[in-house]
């Protein structure tokens, strides 16, 4: 796509711009180079997954050609990187025709299926052996992309095979599609190319995570995600569930009326096909595909490739086999369901028939009461599953679950098995209505439901199961990490009432610890230790730790960054939390909420008395004490630093990071696109307004 003097001089120019984003005197032309660094950034990001500037440095990339487009309109073109972020709801997505229908595949999941499937060909073509070409079944929601003249025109979905939903403002939100590719140097005026939108493992986890802790139904599989996610009706939403996109397939394309210009020749295979849409910016499988001589080579690739399925990022379903030569392809032509030229190879199912017995209810450590489904036990992929959470009342609704029920479930890679949906048809009338309980399971108070929420509540704090559950919460790993110190044995200790809560943790003794079953010498000094060395973890794995409401990992750290000490936190009201960075409302209040409760607050007092550091030290100590007794405030987009980094600076030289403009605050630090915090400290004389270049100059001196 770029050879290396272009990469140079792209990076160059993007250089060039970070550093000058304010630029004066623009030209149309300059407008047009900034557009081409973008679109070879995100290529190198998206489609190479290999970028060569910092996600800050793009964004202040992308922010000056907004600002530069802003205030040129006029040429603001269709295809420009911003125009991606859709703007307003799509009403109705239109139907449009595919340029060629999509067929699917024939399949196939054994050796013979592919050796007769094979010996056809052969028999039709007169070949004693084929060149095929293989790449991964990707499982994802087809999609056929139009290009004309070098510009993204549609984009379908595949509907009933002819008629697929015009989706084409959703998929310009997935950054490796290209709006722009360089198709008439090949001599091609209008093409149709076929490919699936995956949303990767991770991604998916994540986007699982957030649904369940709104107290959504999850879904089964990221292929649901992604098909889910291409019908949204706001192209926002879409960009924000990240999804990726494999194109893997041309169909049709024409060719410009004759050039004088020299064109390169088109591919004559379809693994030249992959390579011309890879150099053209196209994430299509050219690393993932081999071209092999033979059915036999293809059986190996296959078993080999299914070892890897696991460690890939996506799923797939199994492996698509091509003819490779276009010609060949085009004389095999097709049934009347399915090419002749290809068929899919389907992996074993993780998919599995299985009964749901029971349901048990379990209370979390924020007293969330969930069912979860026990099963007959079922082997999914390798894996054998006796138990599936069910979430909540509306997901038992939703998939019409009943106690006695045949279900179907499904295990995607390494995600947590889900139940697809139930078989009612196979109902003998013998099932019966899951109740969900009034009380709590473990110590029996009422259950409350908030307004809104899907999620039934305990809300006795002292309710063991919560209590439980949030010691666990407190010493795992990403929280203060106290080794040695395993679910199994925290349940056990609660059990014996050598622990009561979070802060008696602390009180355990060599005394209390002897004579426990399977807990020796060594186990107790282990743990002591542990325990004696996590209380001076960094304070933001203690906010985590405490397990308020909403407060992630990412919350406690941005909330660790603003304070001194955790008790801090006490003080602040929503407003001042909200101008915290990851802080929204629903997070601010939870944190209000928990330092307003006299018996966290009298927790940390314990957890303090005990020898837990609460206050920042370390490397958050001054290193230097040149801006002792001095306030700072950035605001906008700094270039050149990430925001915590910069306030890091601050609090390394002894100055303070304040949270909005008053006249206790020295210095206002501007990036770009500063707002109302600029307004109201130029009215405020004695504040210092400066630019990130004059902080970063203040610094080194
Ligand atoms: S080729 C005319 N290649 O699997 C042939 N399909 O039934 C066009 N799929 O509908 C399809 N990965 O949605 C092809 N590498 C791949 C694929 C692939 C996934 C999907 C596609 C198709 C279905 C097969």
């Amino acid at each position: 796509m770029y050879n290396s003097s272009q990469i140079k001089e792209l990076q160059a120019q993007s250089l060039h711009w970070i550093n000058n984003t304010e630029k004066q005197n623009i030209t149309h032309s300059d407008l047009l180079d900034l557009q081409n660094v973008l679109q070879f950034h995100e290529y190198r990001y998206y489609v190479q997954n290999d970028p060569l500037i910092t996600d800050t440095e793009f964004d202040a990339l992308f922010k000056a050609l907004e600002k530069l487009e802003k205030a040129h309109p006029e040429w603001v073109s269709a295809h420009s990187p911003t125009q991606r972020v859709g703007t307003g709801l799509i009403k109705d997505f239109p139907k449009t025709q595919h340029l060629v229908p999509m067929l699917s595949l024939e399949n196939s999941n054994n050796a013979d299926d592919l050796n007769d499937w094979d010996r056809k060909a052969r028999e039709l073509s007169g070949l004693e052996q084929i060149e095929y070409c293989v790449e991964p079944k990707f499982d994802g929601a087809s999609i056929s992309l139009v290009f004309e003249n070098d510009f993204l025109q549609t984009g379908v979905t595949r509907g009933d095979g002819e008629t697929g939903d015009n989706i084409t403002t959703n998929l310009k939100q997935i950054r490796s599609v290209p709006l722009q590719a360089d198709f008439s140097k090949y001599g091609i005026e209008q093409i149709e190319i076929r490919g699936e939108v995956l949303m990767n493992k991770k991604n998916f986890a994540a986007y699982n995570e957030s649904l369940s802790s709104e107290g959504l139904a999850v879904l089964a599989n990221p292929r649901n995600a992604a098909a889910g996610s291409l019908r949204m009706k706001d192209p926002s939403i879409v960009a924000k569930r990240k999804l990726e996109a494999f194109l893997y397939h041309v169909s049709y394309f024409t060719a410009l009326p004759e050039t004088k210009n020299e064109t390169i020749p088109i591919p004559e295979t379809h693994s030249g096909m992959l390579e011309m849409l890879w150099q053209l910016g196209f994430r299509s499988p050219q690393k993932e595909m081999v071209v092999v001589k033979g059915i036999d080579k293809v059986i190996e690739h296959i078993k080999e490739f299914e070892e890897k399925r696991d460690s890939l990022g996506y799923e797939i379903d199994g492996m698509v086999i091509k003819v490779n030569s276009l010609k060949l392809q085009d004389d095999l032509g097709m049934t009347s369901h399915h090419p002749r030229w290809a068929i899919a190879y389907k992996f074993k199912a993780r998919q599995a028939t299985s009964k749901l017995l029971a349901v048990e209810f379990q209370v979390g450590r924020t007293g969330a009461v969930t069912p979860v489904a026990k099963i007959e036990a079922a082997q999914v992929g390798g894996v054998t599953v006796t138990s599936i959470s069910i979430h909540n009342e509306e997901y038992i609704k939703q998939k019409d679950l009943k106690i006695g029920d045949a279900i179907l479930i499904e295990r995607s890679g390494d995600v947590i098995p889900q139940i697809v949906k139930s078989l009612p048809d196979l109902r003998t009338g013998d099932e019966t209505e899951i109740d969900f309980p009034k009380n709590c399971p473990v110590c029996k108070d009422a259950l409350f439901k908030p307004e809104g929420e899907a999620v039934w509540r305990c809300i006795n704090v002292s309710c063991p199961a919560q209590v439980v559950e949030s010691i666990i919460h407190f010493v795992s790993k990403d929280a203060l990490d106290v080794k040695s110190f395993g679910e199994a044995n925290i349940r056990r200790f609660f059990e014996k009432g050598l622990i009561t809560d979070i802060p008696s943790i602390y009180d355990l003794t060599e005394e209390k610890l002897s004579g426990l079953d399977g807990f020796g010498q060594k186990s107790i000094t282990n743990l002591l230790e542990a325990l004696t060395q996590s209380k001076t973890q960094p304070i933001h794995r203690i906010i985590y730790g405490l397990g308020i409401r909403y407060v992630g990992e990412t919350t406690a750290k941005a909330l660790a960054q603003n304070i001194k000490n955790i008790n801090d936190l006490a003080g602040y009201d929503e407003e001042r939390l909200k101008l915290i960075e990851d802080v929204g409302i629903k997070v601010a209040q939870s944190i209000v909420e928990y330092f307003k409760n006299e018996d966290n607050l009298h927790m940390l007092q314990r957890l303090e008395a005990a020898g837990v550091v609460l206050e920042k030290t370390g490397n958050a100590l001054p290193a230097d004490g040149s801006f002792s007794g001095q306030t700072f405030l950035f605001t906008g987009t700094l270039t050149k630093l990430k925001r915590a980094e910069a306030e890091e600076k601050v609090e390394r030289m002894g100055g303070k990071i304040l949270t909005g403009v008053s006249s206790k605050l020295n210095y206002l630090i501007v990036g770009t696109d500063a707002g109302s915090k600029l307004e109201k400290a130029k009215k405020t004389p004695s504040i210092k307004i400066m630019s990130e270049e004059e902080f970063l100059e203040m610094i080194q001196t």
